[in-house]
């Protein structure tokens, strides 16, 4: 008979869509010599980063531009091939599948169940095709839907998103961003996808349809069950949208909590100047500031100890030479900082 623990256990992992495991993407840095190129060294995006998402489950991913929001989202979906790690993945058709070991070939199947939402509305629709076509286009690739029962689907998921299936016949330049970024949703959504990789779905908009277009994400999000893994690095965007969030540095996870015991019980410094140094609605609102300065540290040649160490306002001399590993703190909220339990933290 197996110990209660471990029926616990299973079933907590029977519940998770996604386990990412130690999840590596290094790309190589070469240097042009008189003859040949030379691998001189590497930029670790993501460097050893683990963590999972449950059915239904909306996972925030924040920290500063260059942290490895994006090269995580991109190896997740096989865009990359990461560098190591496994990516377990319970695909509605395959089954169990590690996408890490899988080849392109068998990724295509794959990418039927995982979609990506991009940052950039303008970019990302092909202008030389109209709404119909690109909303179309995965159904009709993969060979699900054709004729006027594409047609009729395409209309249903224009309804869902907010526009009028009138638009179908035309193209992307007519519509403004939040329009835009409501056709690529629509197109996410167009096969049922059981998990969908949102990359700063609205930092590209204006301020004034941000709130309509994460509302949507939230409204579908509710409709459909469905399972996001949300990039931003707005800690007060995902703070209505997750129900956990991960916290990166220069390419680790630094915290990790469901996201109401991350904003009231902050353990990480880095997460208490990313949070303080988010504007305010209410610029009069007095709060402890953290400003965060400096850059981001380079991937290529980080710090030694703690990457974040040198903009870190309570390092001593043991963050600058000790790593700290990802502890479990309290029930399901991990960081990694030496002085977690000592610090008294909050934005
Ligand atoms: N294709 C690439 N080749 C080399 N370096 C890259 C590549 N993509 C991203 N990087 C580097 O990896 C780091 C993380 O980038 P990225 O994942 O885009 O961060 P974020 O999305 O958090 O802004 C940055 O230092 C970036 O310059
Ligand atoms: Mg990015």
């Amino acid at each position: 008979m197996t110990s209660p623990q471990v029926q616990t256990e299973k079933k907590t992992q029977a519940t998770n869509l996604l386990e990412v495991k130690k999840l590596k993407m290094h790309f190589p840095i070469y240097k042009q010599g008189i003859f040949q190129k030379r691998l001189v060294n590497h930029v670790k995006a993501v460097d050893d980063i683990s963590f999972d998402i449950k059915r239904a489950e909306v996972l925030g991913l924040v920290g500063e531009s260059g942290c490895g929001k994006t090269t995580t989202g991109r190896a997740v979906i096989r865009a990359y091939d990461p560098t190591a790690g496994e990516i377990l993945f319970k695909d509605a058709d395959k089954g169990n599948v590690d996408l890490a070991k899988l080849s392109r070939e068998e990724m295509r199947d794959v990418w039927k169940n995982i979609q990506m939402i991009f940052q950039d509305p303008y970019s990302s629709l092909n202008p030389r095709m109209t709404l119909e076509q690109i909303v179309g286009e995965p159904l009709k690739n993969y060979g699900v839907l054709d004729g006027s029962a594409l047609r009729d689907r395409v209309a249903e998921l224009l309804r869902l998103v907010g526009l009028r299936p009138e638009y179908m016949s035309r193209y992307p330049h007519a519509f403004s961003g939040g329009q835009r970024q409501r056709i690529g949703i629509a197109r996410a959504l167009s096969l049922n996808p059981q998990l969908i990789v949102c990359d700063e779905p609205v930092s590209a908009l204006d301020v004034s349809v941000q709130a309509q277009v994460l509302n949507l994400l939230k409204d579908l999000q509710g409709q459909f069950q469905l399972t996001y893994l949300f990039i931003s690095h707005d800690l007060s965007v995902v703070r209505h949208l997750c129900d956990r969030v991960a916290v990166m540095y220069v390419g680790k996870i630094v915290e990790i909590a469901n996201t109401e015991d991350l904003f009231e019980d902050i353990k990480h410094p880095y997460t208490e100047a990313l949070l303080s140094s988010a504007p305010k609605p209410d610029p009069r609102a007095r709060t402890k500031h953290v400003a965060l300065q400096g850059e981001v540290a380079d991937a290529a040649n980080p710090p030694s100890g703690c990457y974040f160490h040198p903009r870190c306002r309570y390092a001593t001399d043991k963050c600058k030479t000790d790593a700290p590993p990802l502890r479990e703190i309290s029930p399901n909220h991990w960081v990694s900082c030496h002085y977690s339990e000592e610090l008294s933290l909050g934005a």
